[in-house]
């Protein structure tokens, strides 16, 4: 599809109209989502909140084609998810998408650096090859001293940052958090939140979007989106 690539620039990184995502549950079902629509912009560290059981991350996992909705439409970076069967899909979420979760999700048994390059290794290519990209990720999160440290001799903060350049060994378009500060301490959190910060500003066609319940994000997000009974309740859709 040859479109015009200043228009796919401008275009919005998330375009979510009406997402129902329903849950069969015995002779019942579930709407943990409920009608959300939404547009983002890149360039932007957008957060994510509302009550617990709202269906931030059911839309998250929306958003990177982790999950399907019921219903509704759903582009990301000029993707139509809608339309990707489980290999399209799959590949989607490797190339476009990076991943940053609450418990840092990194391979205990590999080092720092190739645990970022390891999404490199899941598309083929060679962990040697990946190295120069992985290690300057490392620099670039502020652990260029600790490429060579295994997880267990990493804090929690540092696991975290490790966590932040894994997400970006791809180039994604957008990267999603799922409460990435939550368990990490104040002071902590707040320079992963600056970071992920920073990484949304690098490009203009990149956003960053995260769940938290960090009342501190919302002084370095550029936007805050409310999930409230499974619709975006303020202004964003
Ligand atoms: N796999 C599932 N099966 C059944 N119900 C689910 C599933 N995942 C989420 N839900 C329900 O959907 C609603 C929204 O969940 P979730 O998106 O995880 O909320 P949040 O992240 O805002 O806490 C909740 O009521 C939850 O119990
Ligand atoms: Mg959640």
């Amino acid at each position: 599809m040859a479109a015009d690539p200043d228009s796919v620039e401008r275009a919005p990184v998330v375009e979510a109209t009406d997402l129902v995502r329903e849950y069969r549950m015995g002779t019942g079902t579930i709407r943990a989502l409920d009608g959300a629509s939404l547009r983002l912009d890149g360039g932007q560290f957008v957060s994510v909140v509302g009550p617990s059981g709202a269906g931030k991350s059911t839309l998250l996992h929306i958003i990177g084609a982790l999950d399907t909705p019921t219903s509704g439409t759903i582009r990301v970076a000029g993707t139509d998810l809608m339309s990707l069967d489980d290999d399209a899909a799959s590949e989607f979420r490797r190339h476009r998408v990076g991943f940053i979760f609450q418990f840092f999700n990194l391979v205990p048994t590999l080092s720092a650096w190739e645990n970022v390059a390891l999404p490199m290794l899941l598309d083929s290519r060679s962990l040697a090859k990946s190295r120069p990209r992985a290690v300057e990720l490392m620099e670039r999160v502020g652990l260029g001293d600790r490429i060579e440290h295994r997880p267990s001799e990493l804090s929690g903060g540092q696991m975290q940052r490790v966590a932040v350049a894994r997400s970006l060994i791809m180039d994604p378009a957008v990267v999603l958090a799922d409460e990435p500060t939550g368990n990490l301490d104040s002071r902590t959190g707040a320079d992963v939140l600056d970071l992920l910060a920073d990484v949304a500003h690098d490009r203009p066609d990149r956003l960053v979007l995260m769940v938290t319940h960090d009342r501190s994000a919302a002084d370095v997000c550029d936007a805050v989106v409310t999930v409230r009974d499974g619709r975006v309740a303020d202004g964003q859709g």
